[in-house]
């Protein structure tokens, strides 16, 4: 089964800092690195590190070349990835000395993906293929509605958050992961809990507490604890969690086991520097002792 992922590929510029700047603050650098990054990318890393077959969907610009490079390093299919004339999306992120991070982003070629092109390319997913998407690039709904009629399973990231882009792709998602703060705003933003959103699966993720999976049919609700970790940069850590856990779904695990495989893979992450450059591979996160 493939993983079909319409995402976002950015450049990202790192940023050391004592501290995230203050509005109005000027404040030098401890350091500066450059790496892959965009929540699209950083997922398409994690399904493919561990073991997912992962064709990408998405655009880079002319400055891209060593994301895609790097990105087919990580065993993601980019055949289908647009190579545009403009910028590259990039990321100016600040981590700060407690793993804190702000992220400003330009979303160049990602938000001018050729919706034909995409179109054609999921044309050639099969039935029980799985599809996801987030929200850094354009075409989420139009995409998510051709894949959930094609028959694949459709998983939504809620990320970056925004309201109105998850209310429009709902009807066609058979999964949404959200963070605990977006779950709020969704709440609130459609005047019910998650527990009643008509998907039959919503995992929201806790940070350092873990997750919780509901089965909105029964509203079951299932917790899910995340090992202890020191944190050094949390960048990547929610994309890299939704990659292990719709991988670890495309190869038949149950999702109890996903979801425990994800949130150590999202805790070895959280220990390292940098986004898709610090995914771990599978190996690594079942020898890890967390
Ligand atoms: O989720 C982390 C990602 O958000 C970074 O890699 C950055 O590029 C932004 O898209
Ligand atoms: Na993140």
């Amino acid at each position: 089964m493939t993983l079909w992922n319409l995402g976002s590929i950015n450049a990202d510029h790192v940023y050391a800092v004592p501290h995230i700047p203050a509005p109005g603050e000027t404040l030098a650098a401890t350091g500066l690195s450059r790496g892959l990054g965009g929540k699209g990318a950083n997922m398409s890393v994690a399904m493919a590190r561990a073991g997912g077959r992962v064709a990408h969907l998405g655009a880079v610009g002319a400055d891209g070349g060593w994301m895609l490079e790097r990105l087919e390093g990580y065993g993601v299919d980019c055949a289908h990835v647009q190579r545009h004339d403009g910028p590259s999306g990039h990321a100016i992120i600040t981590v700060d000395a407690a793993a804190e991070n702000a992220i400003t982003i330009w979303p160049g070629a990602n938000r001018e993906i050729d919706p034909e092109a995409v179109k054609r390319a999921l044309e050639r997913a099969e039935r029980g293929d799985l599809f996801v998407t987030q929200n850094e690039t354009s075409l989420q709904v139009e995409a998510a509605a051709q894949a959930h009629a094609q028959g694949l399973t459709v998983a939504y990231a809620a990320a970056p958050f925004d309201a109105d882009a998850v209310r429009a792709v709902l009807p066609h998602l058979d999964l949404l992961v959200l963070n605990e703060i977006e779950a709020q705003q969704l709440a609130q933003a459609l005047g019910q809990p998650v527990e009643a959103l008509p998907v039959p699966n919503v995992v929201v993720t806790l940070g350092a507490k873990g997750c919780d999976w509901i089965e909105t049919a029964s509203g079951a609700r299932h917790h899910v604890d995340a090992p202890r970790v020191e944190a050094v940069d949390t960048t990547g850590a929610g994309d890299t969690f939704t990659g292990y856990l719709l991988a670890g779904l495309s190869q038949g695990l149950a999702m109890p086991e996903a979801l425990a495989r994800a949130t150590r893979a999202a805790a070895l992450k959280v220990g390292r520097h940098g986004a898709a450059d610090a995914i771990p591979t599978l190996e690594e996160v079942e020898r890890a002792a967390l």
